[in-house]
C-alpha cells in the first residue's frame, strides 16, 4: 500500500535560529500525538545538518529543496547529492516550479539531478503541475505528462518506485487558489495511469502523489479523501508548527 504522506517545503524561508526552533516544535508537537502518516520538512541546505540532530527520523524525515545537476568538483555555490545525504536527509524535491521558472531548470537539467539524487541514495519528490495560462487552455494533462517523460520515465521501475510525485498547479502556489478536490482528484487519477501505462498497476499502485498548492489545515480533509490523493506538499502553511500539525491530522 502506498505511503501517505505530508511533506512541507519551507522554501526560502526562516534564518537559521527560526529553523531549529520549528523543527523543534514540530518535533514535540508530533512526538506528544503521533502522526497518522509519514511527515517530512524540507528545508534551506543551510538548515539541514542542524534539523537532522534535534528531529526524531522516526516521526519526521527530512529533505532538500534542490540538489545539483553535477556530481561534484568546481561548480562554485552549488549543493551536491551526496553533500545533501550526508546531512542525514532522506529526501530531496526536484522540479519544483519555482525552480523551473526561475532558474531555468529544463526536464534535462532535471533528469540529471534526478538520476544523482537516485544514485545517492535520497528519495525524489518530482513536481509537476501547469500554469494558469495552460490550465484555461485545457493543456494540464499534456503538460504533466510531458513532465514526467522529460525526466522521471526515463528510470527504471525500481528506480521509480523511489519517487514520490506531487502535483502542483502553479496557479494554486502561494495564491490561495486551491485547486477543487474534484479538479485534483481528476489530474492525480491521470498521472496514476501514465505511471500504470508506463510501469505497470504495481506501481502505479504504490506510487504517492501528494498535491500542492495553497494546501491548509481547512481544506486538507477534502482533497486527501480523494483516492488517489496521497497527501501534500505543503509551503506557507508548514512555516508554523500548529498550521502544519493541522494538515497533518488530516489523516486522522
Ligand atoms: P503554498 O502551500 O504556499 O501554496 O506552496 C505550495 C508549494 O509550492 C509547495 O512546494
Amino acid at each position: 500500500m502506498r505511503k501517505k504522506i505530508v511533506a512541507g517545503n519551507w522554501k526560502m524561508n526562516k534564518n537559521l535560529q527560526e529553523g531549529v526552533a520549528l523543527a523543534k516544535e514540530l518535533n514535540e508537537v508530533l512526538t506528544a500525538d503521533k502522526p497518522n502518516c509519514d511527515v517530512v520538512i524540507c528545508t534551506p541546505f543551510i538548515h539541514l545538518a542542524s534539523v537532522a540532530q534535534i528531529i526524531n527520523p522516526d516521526i519526521i524525515g527530512l529533505g532538500a529543496e534542490n540538489c545539483a545537476d553535477k556530481e561534484k568538483g568546481a561548480y562554485t555555490g552549488e549543493v551536491s547529492a551526496e553533500m545533501v545525504k550526508s546531512t542525514g536527509a532522506q529526501y530531496v524535491i526536484l522540479g519544483h516550479s519555482e525552480r523551473r521558472e526561475y532558474y531555468n531548470e529544463t526536464p534535462e537539467i532535471l533528469k540529471e539531478k534526478v538520476l544523482l539524487a537516485l544514485a545517492n541514495g535520497l528519495k525524489v519528490i518530482f513536481c509537476i503541475g501547469e500554469s494558469l495560462e495552460e490550465r484555461k487552455a485545457n493543456k494540464q494533462n499534456e503538460v504533466v505528462k510531458a513532465e514526467l517523460e522529460g525526466s522521471v520515465f526515463n528510470l527504471s521501475a525500481e528506480d521509480f518506485s523511489k519517487i514520490v510525485i506531487a502535483y502542483e498547479p502553479i496557479w494554486a502556489i502561494g495564491t490561495g487558489l486551491t485547486a477543487t478536490a474534484e479538479q485534483a482528484e481528476e489530474i492525480h487519477a491521470y498521472i496514476r495511469s501514465l505511471i500504470e501505462a508506463k510501469y505497470g498497476a504495481e506501481v502505479a499502485d504504490n506510487t504517492s502523489i501528494l498535491y500542492g498548492g495553497s494546501c491548509k489545515a481547512s481544506n486538507a480533509p477534502e482533497l486527501f479523501a480523494k483516492p488517489d490523493i496521497d497527501g501534500g506538499l505543503i509551503g506557507g502553511a508548514s512555516l508554523k508548527a500548529p498550521d502544519f500539525k493541522g494538515i497533518i491530522d488530516a489523516w486522522k
